[in-house]
C-alpha cells in the first residue's frame, strides 16, 4: 500500500513513525525533516501548491494522502484530491470549518443541541459586538472567525485587562480582517482545566484515544506568553489525575454529536478530530476543536497505538473504522525550542541530538521545525523538536523525558517541569477548588 502523508513538523514525523513499517511511505514537506526523511521517500514542496500535491500523488500512484496540518484543509486539498480519485485521512473544506470557521463551529453546536456548548456571538459591526460584551457582564474570550495559528484568542483576565481591551481587540479583528474575517466571536470565558481528546473518525464512528493534557504557556509554572504547546502528557489508563472516566466520557459524547450534525450540515466528517475541552465545574464544554492531530498531542498517543494505523486509516476511508487498542503506559512529551521563542526564536542555529542516548532512557525524537542541510539540523525558528517518553507511570516517564533532554545542544530551552508530580498536583487541586 502507497501512502503520501503532507506536512512537516513534528505531528507529521509521529504519523510518519505509525505508518512506516506497514506502508510504503512517502512525503511532501516544505523543508528537510530528518524524522521524516530517513522513513519515507520524500518530496520538498509547498503543502499549500494544492495542484503539486494532486500532480505528485497522481505520478506516485498512491492509495491515499494523509494531510498532517490544516491550512489545506482549509484551502480544499481533500476535495481537490478525491476529485482526483485519491481517497484522504482528513476532511472536505466544508467538514474542516469546524476548525477553520468558529461561527460555523459554534452555530452548529447551537443548531443540533450538541452538548458541552457555551454562551456566544458572532459579529461582524463593532457597535453590536460592544453592547453584547456589556450586557453579558462577565469576563470574555474574543477569537477571530478564521485560522491565526493559535495566535488569535484573547481571554479578559489573561491577554486583555477589561472588556474595554475586548471591544478594542474586536475592532482591530474587523478592521484588520485579522484570520482572514471581518468577523469575531465573543464566548464567556471557562474556568477549569483543559484537555484533550483526539479520535479518528470515518463520518459516522469515532475511535478516541486516550486523554492528553498540552502546555501552551512558554515558560515553566504556565508563565509566559502562549506558543503552540510546549510539552504533553497522558496517564496509562487513558484519562487523567484530574479527569475521570465519567467526564472523559461526556467529551467523546460531545464529539459523537459534532460528528453526527457535521453530516446532516455539510456531509460525512473523516479524518483526525481534536477537541480541546475544559473541564468545569458541571463537566467538560467545548473550547474548539482542529480538523487534524494536535501538537504536541498526536506525539503521545501514536506511540501507544497496538492497533495497525494502516488499517485504522483505511478504515477511516472506507467507513468502517474498528476499535483501537492502546498500550496501558504513561506519556511524556517535552519541546525544545529556540531560545527567544515564540517571539524570536533564531533561526539556522545547529542542534546535535544524541538519538541513542536519548533511546537508552527509552525516549524518542519527533523532529519539528528544523531543517537538514548537509548533515546538519538547523533551527527554522519555532519549536525545534520533541523528546517523548513512554513508561509504566508519570513519574518514571516524566524523569526518563527529563533525562532525555539533556542529550540535546543548541540554543534551545525547554519547560522542564510538564508531567512533573508538583504540576500535576497544582491541575488536582485546582479542580478541586473549582468544585468547591
Ligand atoms: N496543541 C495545540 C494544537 O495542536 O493546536
Amino acid at each position: 500500500m502507497k501512502i503520501l502523508v503532507v506536512g512537516t513538523g513534528a505531528r507529521e514525523h509521529a504519523i510518519c513513525q505509525a505508518l512506516h513499517e506497514e506502508a510504503d511511505l512517502y512525503s511532501l514537506m516544505s523543508n528537510q525533516n530528518p524524522g521524516i526523511a530517513r522513513i519515507s521517500q520524500f518530496k520538498i514542496g509547498s503543502e499549500m501548491d494544492i495542484q503539486g500535491v494532486k500532480k505528485h500523488a497522481l505520478n506516485l500512484g498512491v492509495d491515499m494522502v494523509v494531510i498532517g496540518p490544516e491550512a489545506p484543509l482549509e484551502h480544499g486539498i481533500v476535495d481537490t484530491l478525491n476529485e482526483a480519485g485519491i481517497p484522504c485521512v482528513g476532511p472536505t473544506q466544508e467538514a474542516a470549518r469546524i476548525e477553520t470557521d468558529k461561527a460555523f463551529m459554534r452555530d452548529l453546536f447551537a443548531k443540533y443541541k450538541v452538548p458541552g456548548s457555551i454562551a456566544y456571538g458572532v459579529f461582524d459591526g463593532v457597535d453590536d459586538a460592544a453592547e453584547f460584551i456589556d450586557d453579558f457582564g462577565e469576563d470574555v474570550v474574543v477569537k477571530p472567525v478564521g485560522l491565526t495559528g493559535g495566535k488569535g484568542v484573547k481571554i479578559v483576565g489573561e491577554h486583555l485587562k477589561h472588556s474595554e481591551d475586548a471591544k478594542s481587540y474586536v475592532k482591530e479583528i474587523i478592521d484588520k480582517k485579522i484570520g482572514g474575517h471581518a468577523s469575531v466571536v465573543i464566548e464567556e470565558r471557562l474556568v477549569g482545566e483543559e484537555f484533550t481528546v483526539q479520535a479518528l473518525v470515518d463520518g459516522d464512528n469515532l475511535v478516541p484515544m486516550p486523554a492528553v493534557q498540552d502546555h501552551p504557556h512558554a515558560y515553566e509554572g504556565d508563565q509566559g506568553p502562549i506558543t503552540g504547546g510546549m510539552g504533553s502528557y497522558s496517564d496509562k489508563n487513558g484519562l487523567l489525575p484530574f479527569l475521570d472516566q465519567k467526564n472523559y466520557d461526556a467529551s467523546v459524547k460531545v464529539m459523537e454529536e459534532t460528528v453526527k450534525a457535521v453530516k446532516k450540515e455539510v456531509g460525512p466528517y473523516k479524518g483526525v478530530l481534536y477537541g480541546q475541552f475544559m473541564l468545569c465545574r458541571d463537566g467538560p464544554r467545548l473550547v474548539e476543536y482542529n480538523a487534524r492531530f494536535g501538537d504536541p498531542e498526536a506525539m503521545n498517543v501514536l506511540p501507544l497505538l497496538e492497533t495497525s494505523m494502516l488499517e485504522l486509516c483505511q478504515g477511516v476511508i472506507d467507513g468502517n473504522i474498528k476499535k483501537a487498542q492502546f498500550k496501558r503506559q504513561a506519556t511524556v512529551c517535552k519541546y525544545l525550542v529556540p531560545n527567544g521563542y515564540p517571539d524570536s526564536g533564531k533561526p539556522g542555529q545547529p542542534i546535535h541530538v544524541d538519538e541513542e542516548k536519548i533511546h537508552a532512557e527509552g525516549g524518542m525524537v519527533f523532529y519539528a521545525a528544523v531543517n537538514q542541510k548537509n548533515n546538519e539540523v538547523l533551527t527554522t525558528g519555532s519549536r525545534a523538536l520533541a523528546v517523548v517518553t513512554t513508561a509504566d507511570d508519570l513519574q518514571d516517564a516524566e524523569e526518563r523525558c527529563e533525562r532525555a533532554t539533556k542529550f540535546v545542544e543548541g540554543d534551545l530551552y525547554h519547560r522542564s517541569d510538564v508531567g512533573t508530580r508538583q504540576l500535576i498536583e497544582k491541575r488536582i487541586q485546582h479542580m478541586q477548588e473549582i468544585r468547591g
